[in-house]
Formats: C-alpha cells, structure tokens, sequence
C-alpha cells in the first residue's frame, strides 16, 4: 500500500471517529498537557488514537511524531517519520466552530523538506487534501492550482492569534491598507485553502506554528505551485524536533509576495 494511501485511510478513520463529537461536551474532556505544549482535549485524543491503532493494524513501520502523544516508535527499522496533528483547530472543534481538520504528512529523514506526502481533511464535511511529491496536489479528486489570475478581492490570510504587540504593529499597514484578512483558526485547512487557490497569501510570523500544524500543508502547498517561505524569504526548511517553532509565508506568485512584504513595517 502507497503511503498516501496509508494516510487517507487514516484521516478517513478519524472523520469517521471524531464527525459527532465537535462541539460536544464529551470532546472538552481535558488530558492535561501533550507534548506540543497544548492542553489535550478527548477529541484530540479519540483522534490520535485512531491513526496510531490504524497503523499497528497494517503493521506500518514507522516512528510517529503526535501533537500530543510524542515520539511514538512503532518499529526499530522505521520507513520514516509520519507528522500527525490529528486535530488541527483544537479550540473551534471543541466549541462546534466548523473549521477543523487533520493533518498527516510522511517525511522520509527529520527534516521538513523530505516530505514526500501530506493529507488534510476537513472534519467538519470529509473533504480532503492531499498530496505527493511529485504528483501534484487534489481536492478530493480533482487537482489543484493555486490561483493564477488577477483577484477581484485580493484575500489574505494572516494568523495573528497570540501575537506580541511589536509583531501587530508591524503587520498594521497589512490590516489598513483594504486587503481583505481573513483568520479561521487552524493553520493547516488555511494553507489548503490557499493551495486550492482561495487565498493569495497566507502568512504567520509569530514564531510559534509546531512542524505538526504545517507538514502536510507544505507539500500540499508546494505541489500546488506555491512559493513557501520563512521570515527571512528563503525556502522553508526545519527539523523535526518538538522545540521547533517556525514563521512561514505561503504566496502564489513573488508579485503578491512582494507587494505584501512592502507593507509590513520593519
Ligand atoms: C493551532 C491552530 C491555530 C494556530 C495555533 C495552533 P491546534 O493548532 O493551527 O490556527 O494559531 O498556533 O497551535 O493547537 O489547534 O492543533
Ligand atoms: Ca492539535
């Protein structure tokens, strides 16, 4: 079984899980801190749970890398690392906000750029993104491009949750200047929108985004055709250490990319 494969079997199996929980008591329940640093909700729980009985089923071996359970090693002669944040957009899901989903990516060393595969379901409906490398990126069945064509409102995501007074009055300008921002609350269905061709930037420079929130993002974003950068403007690359926080811009093209840095004070 391909990978990718492996990973939308496992992203279906959540939806499957988790699809009557959001916004229910009983997906509050709290398990104290996980090892991304975040108080661990039952959802997020009954989610990991799911990907990693799944993958001891199908005997896949691998070392999984989970926002809240850890390091988990499922074998001592490991493909390769699989990247799960099993629920992204922890808060909304517990409230019933229906912009939630789960990311899951496969990276062949501990570095981001060796990627070689992401999904990203949306929990709130099913549908999913994914991508490998090389093969381009889909929306359920149907491949995707970022946009290419002049917008008639120019849509620019911009995560600014928990952001420090001197990032926000840097990125002022960005907010005056009539782009139309838009912030939803879980990072990874935003660079799948973005991939899909919904936004034409998408940024967050608050240095605190896990490598779990962003893996399958990435090569979703990447075979979509989007530039994705960090803060000093070079290609985004990080290990995969638990410690590592990133900032990253997604552009569709070096115009808006330009147009929008050109804004934002320094
Ligand atoms: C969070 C979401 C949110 C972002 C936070 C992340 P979580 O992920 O992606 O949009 O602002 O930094 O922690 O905690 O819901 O998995
Ligand atoms: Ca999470």
């Amino acid at each position: 079984m391909e990978v990718i494969e492996i990973l939308r079997e496992a992203s279906n199996r959540i939806y499957e899980n988790v699809k009557d929980l959001a916004g229910t008591e009983q997906a509050a329940g709290d398990f104290g801190i996980g090892d991304g640093g975040d108080i661990s909700r039952n959802i997020d729980i009954v989610a990991e749970k799911t990907v990693l009985d799944y993958l001891k089923e199908i005997n896949f071996e691998c070392i999984v890398l989970g926002e809240e359970c850890g390091r988990v090693e499922l074998s001592n002669n490991s493909k390769g690392y699989v990247i799960m944040d099993a629920i992204d957009g922890s808060a909304n899901a517990v409230r019933g906000v229906p912009f939630f989903c789960s990311s899951l990516a496969f990276a062949t060393e501990n570095k981001l750029s060796s990627i070689t595969d992401g999904v990203i379901t949306n929990l709130s409906n099913g549908e999913m993104y994914w991508a490998s490398k090389n093969k381009g990126s889909f929306f359920n069945d149907k491949q995707i491009k970022v946009q290419n064509k002049e917008p008639i409102y120019k849509i620019v995501g911009i995560n600014i949750s928990g952001a420090s007074t001197d990032l926000m009055k840097r990125l002022h300008p960005i907010f005056e200047n009539h782009n139309h921002t838009r912030h939803f609350g879980a990072n990874a269905l935003e660079m799948a929108l973005f991939a899909r061709g919904l936004m034409d930037i998408f940024i967050d420079l608050r240095d605190k985004i896990r490598i779990q929130d962003i893996a399958a993002g990435y090569i979703i974003v990447k075979e979509a055709g989007g530039l994705l950068l960090d803060a000093n403007l070079n290609p985004l690359d990080a290990d995969l250490s638990y410690e590592t926080r990133v900032s990253f811009i997604a552009a569709v093209n070096q115009k808006i990319l330009d147009e929008i840095m050109s804004q934002i004070n320094k």
